[in-house]
């Protein structure tokens, strides 16, 4: 809690002295764009894949079975919402968005630019701001082809009918979000797939490999850290810390070869909700294992030239804690 409440603190008084002006202060939006995604089977198929796989949204808006590994989703409420536990330490009670097709409690009536104002400037259809626990701010990379792919996927999920209550946020942080949302001027291009690098670099962002797998300081990775594992996931009695992925060849993934990296995503692949096997502590983890095995081979290889390339930290990481030590 203490760490997403000073991170965002500091930002306040950095950006203008003080935070009371921005408990009056209206998010900087601008009003959604009036456009209509043309659906195609293409960008259903992409938009799918951006949304169970690569970016997990999923996994943050679906309620999963966190009794098996890694917690799959629950099909028949897929995209309908859930609140985050409170031992995960987020500044209030965070409850992530209905995203299923119901016109009434999900996103059935937002209009396309509605949608894709909230994805990637974060403002919500009635123009709060969102908490950027959702990654709007990373998403503001992604490209307009890869947004209107998840908004026509989005379309295509099933109606759930489940009201989610609203994010309350503590003081100060319900009032500094406001300064987040920034309008984003399209139009936005990923990079090509040649540039193996750079485009693992896009996948990475989307992906929010960062955020989980750096130590996070109020709420940001700590820099010289970044990548280096270690933060701490809690849920009711289970922790997991995450891995340490920079080429460190002690404590990170610095003597894995390309392929040895792409056989540990596909070693999941074969693994569905109805196969899982049951989560304890010694094998509790929040990384979405079931999502990342069903990426594309280039894909995998993509992200992995570009975690070649990023700072090698040692730090070793007890991922796995033993329970009644943390
Ligand atoms: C780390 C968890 C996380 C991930 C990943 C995530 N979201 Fe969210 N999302 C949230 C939370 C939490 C909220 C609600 C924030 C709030 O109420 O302030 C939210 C809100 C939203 C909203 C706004 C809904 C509303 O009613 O205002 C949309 C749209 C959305 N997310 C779409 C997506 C899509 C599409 C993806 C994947 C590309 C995604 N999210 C990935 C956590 C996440
Ligand atoms: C929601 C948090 C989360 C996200 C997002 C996430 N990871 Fe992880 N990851 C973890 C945790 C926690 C572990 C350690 C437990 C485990 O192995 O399951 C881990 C483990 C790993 C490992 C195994 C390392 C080892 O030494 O065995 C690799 C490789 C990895 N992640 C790569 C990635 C990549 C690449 C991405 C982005 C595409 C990513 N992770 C996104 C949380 C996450």
């Amino acid at each position: 809690m203490k760490k997403f409440a000073i991170a965002l603190f500091a930002l306040a008084l950095l950006a203008g002295g003080g935070f009371a002006w921005l408990a009056t202060k209206k998010p900087a939006f601008v009003q959604p764009l009036d456009m209509k995604v043309e659906i195609t089977d293409e960008r259903i198929t992409r938009g799918r894949y951006l949304f169970e796989n690569l970016a997990d949204c999923d996994g943050c808006h679906s309620p999963r079975d966190w009794n098996r590994f890694p917690g799959p989703v629950i099909e028949a409420e897929r995209a309908s919402g859930f609140e985050f536990p409170a031992e995960l330490g987020l500044p209030g009670r965070v409850i992530s968005a209905n995203l299923s097709s119901d016109p009434e409690t999900g996103l059935g009536a937002w209009t396309d630019g509605e949608i894709l104002r909230a994805l990637r400037e974060g403002v919500s259809r009635d123009g709060r701001a969102l908490f950027n626990f959702m990654p709007f701010e990373h998403y503001a990379h992604m490209s307009d082809e890869d947004a209107y792919a998840l908004i026509a996927y989005m379309r295509t999920i099933p109606p759930v009918r489940k009201a989610q209550p609203r994010t309350e946020l503590v003081f100060p942080v319900k009032y500094l979000i406001n300064d987040l949302p920034r309008p984003v001027n399209g139009p936005v291009a990923a990079p090509t797939k040649e540039d193996r690098v750079k485009y693992g670099e896009y996948l990475v962002t989307l992906g929010e490999c960062k955020t989980c797998h750096s130590l996070l300081d109020k709420g940001v990775p700590v820099a010289g850290r970044e990548f280096a594992g270690g933060e701490p996931f809690r849920f009711d009695t289970r922790l997991v810390r995450s891995a340490n992925i920079t080429p460190d060849e002690e404590t990170g993934i610095g003597l894995w070869s390309e392929d040895r990296f792409v056989a540990k995503f596909k070693g999941y692949a074969e693994m569905t909700a109805a196969n899982a096997p049951p989560m304890n502590q010694s094998n509790f983890t929040i990384m979405p294992w079931l999502g990342l095995a069903r990426l594309t081979d280039e894909d995998l290889r993509a992200i992995y030239a570009y975690l070649r390339t990023i700072p090698a930290i040692r730090h070793p990481v007890d991922v796995h804690p033993q329970q009644g030590t943390y």
